[in-house]
């Protein structure tokens, strides 16, 4: 055997064996240093050379090198023996094969061999393995933009020729691989992601490195939930969602007030108050943005009212409006008109043309809409009209007799109420709606009427009629003729008297005998004496006074009824007669005369009216009867000297010259 020389050994180290010659032996180890890629398959070249002459006994590789210890062989070291396969061979070839090497596996390594004569022989030094693993290197803050450049490193440099390969999530990486480089331009959050690195034909791979792109928020998203219609009473939640790294900080304005932070805002048994727009910011370190929403909160009517259109006060003939208003969402469109409880119309506004009376009442106006109904509060129409229905009424049944109490009431329908005035004939006489008359005479016969008035107009009764009756009374007797000169047997006597209803039955007699000599209104008395008449009606009866009558049978028999006028003229006449009388009776003053003279049964002086008894009839009766009682004109008596016209009186009648005569001044002249 002959020691070759080994340029391409990089070391040779000869451990001579005590007593052994050095020449001829060696080891040497290509590559002698071996940087190694985790679970990659290693193979440690190598060569020995020995001296002619010997034989080889043993050939192996340990780890441990220690003089005169014999090392462990490592393929009997169980780590390694199912890994380790030596292929080299027993001259000259010593080369092994180390699979999935570990960290661990990181170590010198050494061959050694024994000969059949002096020696065992170990190659030192040996070889070192590195086993290396990966780990991605990334910068730590990465915002989107920026250029990223991340690094595949290792802690040796592999002593294959390596091809760097690149991950992420997995996915292979084909572009910007320079080296163990892997260069991102102008990153986005795309980009984001888990990164790994490799080597082309191994499997093994680096730990995966997340790369972190900041950015700010992207538009925020708003959820509503219950999606759809929101009703009061709902429990609502916002869901602000916003993409952003780091992730975004969220907060809630409505109306520019902040309400609320965090990603759900919620709002439990929703008001009508909470309708409006709901903005959600999301905010980062790399920028903020803000999204609305509006929240519609739907709800049944309320506050429903209705207004009255127009003048507070509202007179009949007038135009109403009525107008119901109502709080709702969606608004009403279903309206419903209501007097009392009977329907009277639908929309919003209810119009009266021309109101009466009859459309006084409360009203109320129903609002629906899709989420319920309310009523409004009922309103009342208070319609003023001027007094209508006027009349007067009086309390008393039958006939009015003096005496009783009356009473008269007007009633009438008007709104406000109305004043009431009393009208007897055309001439005020009270007010009130009550009229009361106590003790009625016969003065108060009449017309009555009444008039109500108000603000709005006035309207008068009809007239109502009251005819007092009473008992005959100021009964006389009278005779028909006036003025002139009636002769004859007889003597006819006229009872008159005033009395409601006007009296029709008369008696007449004569004094001092009780059975009636006459009846009728006119009596003829054929005789001579003292007579009275009396009258009846219903009422009552009266007796006038008692009148002497004195008839005589003969040539010389007159009846002279003198009469005067209220006139001047039958002033003059009624003188210039009585002078001719006179002067008459001074001639015949010889002659035998005879004044008659009658006593009064009474002191009282009464005229009365010569009345025509087919003229009493009811019709004319007031008439008649105002003739009696408002006519008549008393003149002081006129006294006559003479012994002829002793003690006579005459009365004067304004408008009716009809010869009259007191009770006490009835006159029979005789010639
Ligand atoms: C040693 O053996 C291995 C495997 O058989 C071979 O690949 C290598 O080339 C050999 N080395 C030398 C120097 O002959
Ligand atoms: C090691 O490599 C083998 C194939 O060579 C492979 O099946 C195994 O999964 C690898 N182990 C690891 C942890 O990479
Ligand atoms: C909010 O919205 C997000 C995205 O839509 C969703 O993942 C999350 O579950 C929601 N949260 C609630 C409480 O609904
Ligand atoms: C009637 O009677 C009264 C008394 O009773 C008496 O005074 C008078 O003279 C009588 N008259 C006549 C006409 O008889």
């Amino acid at each position: 055997m002959s020691q070759r020389p080994a340029p391409s050994l990089l070391l040779l180290f000869l451990l001579m064996i005590p007593g052994v010659s050095s020449a001829g032996w060696g080891v040497s180890y290509s590559p002698s240093h071996i940087c190694a890629l985790k679970n990659s398959s290693v193979i440690m070249s190598c060569t020995y050379t020995y001296p002619t002459g010997y034989w080889i006994r043993k050939v192996f590789w340990t780890k441990v090198f220690i003089r005169r210890v014999e090392p462990p062989d490592l393929s009997e070291d169980p780590e390694y023996s199912q890994r380790l396969q030596y292929l080299g061979d027993e001259q000259q070839n010593c080369t092994i094969r180390l699979s999935h090497v570990t960290l661990k596996d990181s170590h010198m390594y050494y061959f050694r061999f024994t000969t059949d004569k002096d020696g065992k022989w170990t190659g030192y030094p040996g070889v070192t393995l590195t086993v290396t693993d990966l780990q991605v290197e990334s910068p730590e803050r990465v915002t989107e933009g920026d250029s990223v450049r991340l690094t595949c490193k290792s802690s040796c440099t592999l002593t294959d020729r390596a091809t760097f390969i690149w991950y992420r999530n997995s996915q292979l990486v084909t572009t910007g691989i320079i080296g163990n480089q892997l260069n991102l331009r102008q990153v986005s959050r795309e980009d984001t992601g888990r990164y790994s690195c490799g080597v082309d034909g191994h499997s093994y791979r680096s730990p995966a490195v997340q790369l972190n792109i900041r950015y700010p928020p992207v538009n925020p998203v708003i959820s509503i939930s219950p999606s759809g219609e929101i009703k009061e009473g709902d429990s609502v939640t916002l869901n602000c969602s916003s993409d952003s790294n780091p992730p975004a900080e969220i907060s809630w304005f409505k109306g520019g007030m902040f309400v609320g932070s965090g990603r759900i805002y919620s709002i439990s048994k929703i008001s009508s108050d909470d309708s409006g727009e709901y903005k959600c910011k999301s905010i980062n370190e790399q920028g903020e943005k803000y999204s609305a929403v509006t929240l519609n909160v739907m709800y049944p009517p309320r506050n429903i009212s209705v207004l009255i259109n127009g003048s507070s006060e509202i007179v009949s003939g007038d135009s109403v409006t009525l107008i119901c208003s109502s709080d709702s969402n969606p608004p009403a469109l279903n309206f419903s008109w209501f007097k009392g409880r009977r329907f009277v119309g639908s929309g919003r506004i209810y119009s009266i043309s021309k109101i009466s009376s009859d459309d006084s009442g409360e009203y109320k106006c129903k609002s629906i809409n899709e989420h319920g109904e309310k009523y409004s509060d009922a309103v009342t129409l208070n319609i003023m009209y001027p007094p209508r229905s006027v009349s007067v009424s009086i309390i008393q049944s039958g006939q009015i007799l003096e005496g009783d109490s009356v009473t008269l009431i007007c009633s009438s329908d008007s709104k406000p109420p109305a004043e009431i005035s009393w009208f007897k004939g055309g001439t005020f006489v009270g007010s009130g709606r009550i009229y009361n008359i106590s003790k009625i005479s016969s003065d108060d016969s009449g017309e009555y009427k009444c008039r109500s008035i108000n603000e709005h107009g006035e309207k008068y009764s009809d007239n109502l009629t009251l005819n007092v009756m009473y008992p005959p009374r100021n009964v006389s007797v009278s005779i028909i003729q006036s003025g002139q000169i009636w002769m004859g047997d007889s003597v006819t006597l006229i009872c008159s008297c005033d009395s409601n209803p006007p009296a029709l039955n008369f008696s007449w007699f004569k004094e001092n005998e009780s059975l009636a000599v006459g009846s009728g209104q006119s009596f003829s008395a054929l005789q001579s004496g003292r007579f009275y008449c009396q009258a009846h009606n219903q009422h009552g009866s009266q007796r006038s006074d008692t009148v002497t009558v004195t008839v005589h049978h003969g040539d010389d028999r007159n009846v002279i009824v003198i009469a005067a006028s209220s006139g001047g003229l039958f002033i003059i006449i009624t003188i210039i007669i009585i002078i001719i009388i006179f002067i008459i009776q001074k001639k015949r003053k010889n002659r035998r005369s005879l004044i008659h003279e009658y006593e009064n049964d009474s002191p009282r002086t009464g005229t009365y009216a010569a009345l025509d008894p087919k003229l009493r009839s009811s019709d004319v009766y007031n008439t008649l009867t105002s003739v009696c009682l408002s006519h008549r004109l008393s003149i002081p008596d006129l006294l006559i000297t003479s012994r002829a016209l002793f003690n006579m009186r005459i009365s004067i009648f304004k408008q009716h010259p009809v010869a009259t005569y007191g009770q006490d001044s009835g006159i029979v002249l005789r010639d």
